[in-house]
């Protein structure tokens, strides 16, 4: 048996165990539990003691780390290695956060100085649109953008404005990602075209639906400006010339590079519009806290790792105790698309069948992860949560100081955070339910009836981040945890977390049927597929 097999055994063995005890009874056995599964990492504290693992569980769990080869294959990434390999690429993200003068490789090409021109061509650029010095065809300084682009080219940058916006924003930011015409209508609806800038960001520039909601943005800006429309064309792409083929003047066109995976690109210029609606003074502060921390990752020991860390916790739940789901709720308004961008990440990633040889995983891969915003998750899925039929491992994010509003209520807010992981942790046993119904006095039939329904089983693990305050610094730190969170599960698991193969049999078939829908000939499709299209055509 490999050292590699090992570890897993010792994993799954110490996961058995796990499943017939108490997660709150190891408090009591471990004196030391909470200060060392309580961890600080650039400004975020994360505690991972209301998890399944005993301390020796996490010891094999730092074992399997270490067979995987965790800190080599980190090394390797932030080396430029070509850790992507079914696609031929490094993927350098790290490289996009670094300080200026930093010296990243990326296939052992000097990227760093791109990097730093680029951005300092994003400072100026956003700086322009801010104090007015670049104007709109018109004349009229520029007050809202329309950004557009899907997957990665969007949910990170819808994530950090839904989080960081200014309640009365100088610049409006709108975003739509989706072909159904109804996203880009909303998005552009009340905007005067001759004040808006449309942001086209895709990679590729070859997404379907990008370039259709480009197309009609480009059409919607030169219905009021006619040729004057091109100066509110700004693209983002690791294919400049398709986007300048497109029109976009080539001042207005923002590079980045191959070795920056889609769903890592936020920190590029992918991040623009994000940069100009809230300052690139706040985007810098984004850059800065993600740097610090992949220094975190880089530097400190696996046993006192964030990103390794959790990494394991979760795949002590998703691989030890088979749970193939887990919820993610941050209790921060603010922070409601970190689910919808984690399924991305982690789903994107992680969702992969055969290893990085290709050889089918000997192990299960990604969970499946959802959530919404607490408490409003409360009022919807938490009734699953606590005593639904699977366990479901939920990770819970808190902000200590809210961003504006009633501090009355941002402690409401906390005290639910704080008492969800509590309830799930210890639940409500049956003595406790029937002791209470029969203090209020009710019949022993119905305290009977009753008791069952009110009883919470308690034991199902949290993972709880404690922020002090949703600045940019700590939300580029967060984003940057569940990156390395997301690689490090790759390693253990073999598997590729870069490419994302799975997307394309949909990308193909759908222009087939998008052919068939528009008058083309019927082609060969089961009896299910052609009926639909028959009826939609
Ligand atoms: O969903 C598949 C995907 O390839 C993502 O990985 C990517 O972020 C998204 O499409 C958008 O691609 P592009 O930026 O090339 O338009």
């Amino acid at each position: 048996m490999s050292q590699l097999d090992a570890a897993w055994a010792a994993l799954h063995a110490a996961a058995e165990r796990a499943r017939v005890r108490r997660i709150a009874d190891l408090f009591a056995l471990e004196p030391d539990r909470l200060a060392r599964l309580t961890l600080d990492a650039a400004g975020l504290e994360l505690d991972l003691s209301k998890q399944p693992w005993s301390l020796p569980d996490l010891e094999e769990a730092l074992d399997l780390a270490a067979a995987a080869g965790v800190e080599a294959a980190r090394d390797r990434l932030f080396a430029g290695e070509v850790v992507n390999r079914s696609e031929g690429r490094p993927a350098l993200h790290p490289a996009l956060r670094a300080p200026p003068g930093a010296d990243f490789k990326a296939a052992g090409a000097p990227v760093s100085a791109e990097v730093d021109a680029t951005r300092a061509a994003m400072r100026a650029f956003a700086d322009q649109v801010r104090s007015g010095a670049l104007t709109g065809a018109t004349g009229k300084p520029f007050r809202a953008i329309v950004h557009i682009g899907i997957g990665g080219s969007d949910l990170g940058p819808r994530l950090i404005w839904e989080a960081l916006r200014p309640l009365q924003p100088q610049i409006e930011l709108r975003f739509a990602a989706n072909v159904d015409p109804a996203e880009l209508a909303q998005a552009l609806t009340g905007l005067d075209p001759a004040e808006t800038l449309v942001v086209t960001v895709s990679k590729t520039f070859t997404t379907q639906e990008t370039l259709t909601n480009a197309e009609t943005a480009r059409a919607w800006l030169r219905a009021k400006l006619g040729q004057g429309a091109d100066r509110h064309l700004v693209a983002v792409s690791a294919a400049p010339d398709r986007a300048q083929a497109f029109g976009v003047p080539a001042g207005q066109v923002f590079a980045f590079w191959d070795w920056v995976g889609g769903r890592y690109s936020l920190w590029s210029a992918v991040g623009l519009s994000c940069a100009v609606a809230l300052g690139f003074e706040a985007f810098e502060r984004l850059l800065a806290g993600a740097h610090a921390m992949d220094r975190h990752f880089v530097e400190a020991p696996l046993a006192a790792n964030a990103p390794v860390l959790l990494a394991l916790a979760h795949v002590f739940n998703r691989n030890g105790l088979q749970r193939p789901i887990r919820a993610v709720v941050p209790y921060a308004q603010r922070l409601r698309l970190f689910a919808p961008f984690l399924q991305q990440l982690e789903m994107e990633s992680n969702g992969k069948r055969v290893d990085a040889e290709g050889r089918p995983v000997a192990h299960a891969t990604a969970a499946s992860v959802f959530g919404d915003a607490g408490t409003n998750g409360q009022h919807a899925f938490f009734q699953l949560l606590h005593q639904g039929s699977d366990i479901v491992p939920v990770d819970i994010v808190a902000v200590r100081q809210a961003s504006e509003g009633d501090p009355a209520a941002q402690t409401k807010l906390l005290a639910n955070a704080v008492a969800q992981a509590e309830a799930l942790l210890v639940g409500r046993s049956e003595a406790e339910v029937r002791a209470e119904l029969q203090a209020r006095g009710l019949p022993p039939a119905e305290i009977d009836a009753l008791t069952p329904q009110r009883t919470f089983p308690g034991n199902r693990p949290t993972s709880f981040l404690l922020i002090d305050r949703l600045d940019p610094e700590r939300l580029g730190a967060l984003i940057a945890l569940y990156e390395h969170k997301t690689f490090v599960e790759g390693v253990l698991w073999g598997i590729n977390s870069f490419d994302q193969w799975g997307v394309e049999l949909g990308k193909t078939l759908a222009t087939r049927v998008l052919a068939e829908l528009e008058g083309g000939p019927a082609g060969d499709h089961d009896p299910s597929t052609a009926a639909l299209i028959a009826r939609l055509r």
